[in-house]
Parts: C-alpha cells; structure tokens; sequence
C-alpha cells in the first residue's frame, strides 16, 4: 500500500511492504537508550518513522540498506503521521532493484544488457588505437563502477546506472550523426563519447545502494572533465597510442562542456568535440525536461530548478 494511503488509516494500522529508508540515524533517548530515527518514503511521499530500543546490529543494517521490507505501526505526532518500526528485513535483490525503479532511482533498463550495448560499440571503433584505450578503460572493477554509477549528484541521470544510460545515449546519437555527415570521424566521435564522462566515477560520491550523495573530495577538487582526461592519459600510454591519438581523445573530453564557464577549460577545436559537445548537451536537456514534465499537469508550467526557467507541458502529451 502506497505511503500516502496508509497514512489516511486509523492509528495502529499495520504497515508492512518494501520501503526506501530516505533518512536514518541513531539517536539518544533521555534516558541513554539508542532509537533509529528515520525518513520511509516511497513515489508518494516520505513519513517520519522511529525504531525505539534498537540494537547496534538493527542500526547497521539500517544504515547500510537504504531499501528495506518493513513492519511497522502508524502513529500521529502532533497530528502528524509517524510510524514505530517493529521488525526489518533484508529483501532480495530482485526486489530491491523493482523498488529502485518504481521509485525512479534506477536505470529502466537492465544494466547488463546496457553494458553489453556499450561492449558492442567498443567494438564497432574501427581504429585499433582507439579501440585498445577503450578496451583497457572498460574493464575489471572500473566497469562494475561504471555500470551502477549515477550520471550525476542532481541534474540528470542522476540515479544507479545513469552515466552508463546518458553515455549509451550519446554515443548511439553519435553514430547515427555520422551516418548523415561524412565529415565527422565516426572512430573520434564515437571514441569520446564513450569516454567523455568517465571522471564522474571518480567524482560523484555514492551511498551504500549507489545513489548519489554528494562529490568526492576528488571530484570537488578535480572535478570529472580533469579526471576522466587523467585516466585516459593512463590508458593512452599504457596500450601505446600515439601522441595524436590521445591529444585527439584528450581535447575533446577537455572540450565537451562547450565553454570556459561551463566548466571545459578549452573549447572544441574540432568538429567531432563540437558536435559531442552537442549531443552531450541534448542527452542532459532531454532528461531535465523530461523530469520537469512529469511533474507539470498537461497544460501548465513549471519552474525548472536546474533549466532556470518555466517548463511548458502541452496539453496533447
Ligand atoms: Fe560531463
Ligand atoms: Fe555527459
């Protein structure tokens, strides 16, 4: 039963489901015992909850799950719903992840078939060069990473396996540009845009569920475009690439924020980093109004937070 609802029932109702623990901490009554005090949330809403008398082992699966199955007992507090948790469990994964994406904090797709997507176009780069930087990027524990991480803190993708969806995305609208413009290199453009965001493992800090939560001190210092070129450098030496090669891959992963002010330190000097910078641009644009219509009713306007501006859905969709 959705939050909402069960909050509408008599005090004592029983509420048992699988929930998001948005909030949890350990605090202390006056009298010195431990309670869990925590944010249950789900697509309706969140409500307060506390676990009184919890133990240490209870506070540190609490802490570490951020899904839960949980039995608790509704309550107002001053008029206002609050739950008293009885029992938690650990639900299967399988469960975890539908919760995930019910709540929209989860690529819709499943993460291995994306994987496998960006493994094909790997090896559709037709250049060795290219494709051996590529091939030793993706690979061992950065390409578990890569799979799960969010595509950022706030903006967009930000959920578990947004960066490998926005990167699937932009190098698909990659090569279907190049079909229609022979000028641009399909090995160049393809290649960065594939690598364009790698950094962002590195700088987006996550959670135990692998949401994100803030910057790494990395990332805050660093930040993904320093980071991501930093690593392909790496790459480039250890597979031998010549020194046009990684300049090539280089500059447009420095370039793909477009402009100084934007957070690139050069802008793109050639046209496959001008058109990434592009496609880049229209993947995070799509998501961000995507997300603010949602939210709109047909016919009315948003503010859009992160566009600085008032989103129009129309009416017809
Ligand atoms: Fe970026
Ligand atoms: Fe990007």
């Amino acid at each position: 039963m959705k939050l909402a609802e069960v909050t509408k029932q008599p005090k004592g109702f029983r509420l048992t489901g699988i929930y998001r623990i948005a909030r949890f901490d350990v605090k202390k009554k006056k009298n010195g015992k431990a309670y869990g005090d925590c944010m249950i949330s789900d697509t309706s809403g969140d409500v307060p909850a506390k676990y009184w008398d919890i133990t240490a082992e209870t506070a540190a699966v609490m802490s570490k799950h951020g899904i839960l199955r949980l039995e608790a007992m509704l309550d107002f507090f001053k008029d206002n719903p609050q739950f008293t948790i009885i029992r938690i469990g650990v639900p299967a994964e399988s469960e975890t992840t539908a919760m995930l994406r019910n709540l929209g904090l989860m690529a819709k797709q499943d993460l291995a078939v994306m994987y496998g997507a960006l493994l094909e176009f790997i090896a559709a780069v037709g250049n060795e060069q290219f494709r051996l930087v590529l091939t030793h990027i993706f690979a061992g524990e950065f390409s578990r990473q890569f799979q799960h991480h969010p595509g950022a803190v706030w903006n967009h993708h930000a959920w578990i396996g947004g960066l490998l969806e926005h990167t699937l995305e932009v190098a698909a609208s990659a090569v279907d540009y190049c079909k229609r413009n022979p000028s641009v290199n399909q090995d160049i453009l393809l290649s960065a845009a594939l690598l364009h965001d790698i950094g962002k493992v590195q700088e987006i800090e996550v959670d135990d569920i692998g949401l994100p939560v803030g910057f790494t001190r990395a990332g805050k210092l660093l930040r993904h475009i320093y980071l991501g070129m930093e690593q392909v450098e790496y790459a480039c030496r250890a597979t031998g690439a010549s020194p046009e090669v990684a300049l090539i891959l280089k500059h447009c992963i420095l370039a793909h924020h477009g402009q100084p002010e934007w957070g690139s330190p050069v802008e793109p000097m050639m046209v496959e980093a001008e058109v990434l910078h592009y496609l880049d641009n229209l993947s995070a644009k799509t998501d961000q109004f995507g997300r603010d219509e949602e939210r709109t009713a047909p016919g009315g306007f948003t503010r859009s937070a992160t566009l600085r501006r008032d989103v129009y859905r129309p009416e017809l969709k």
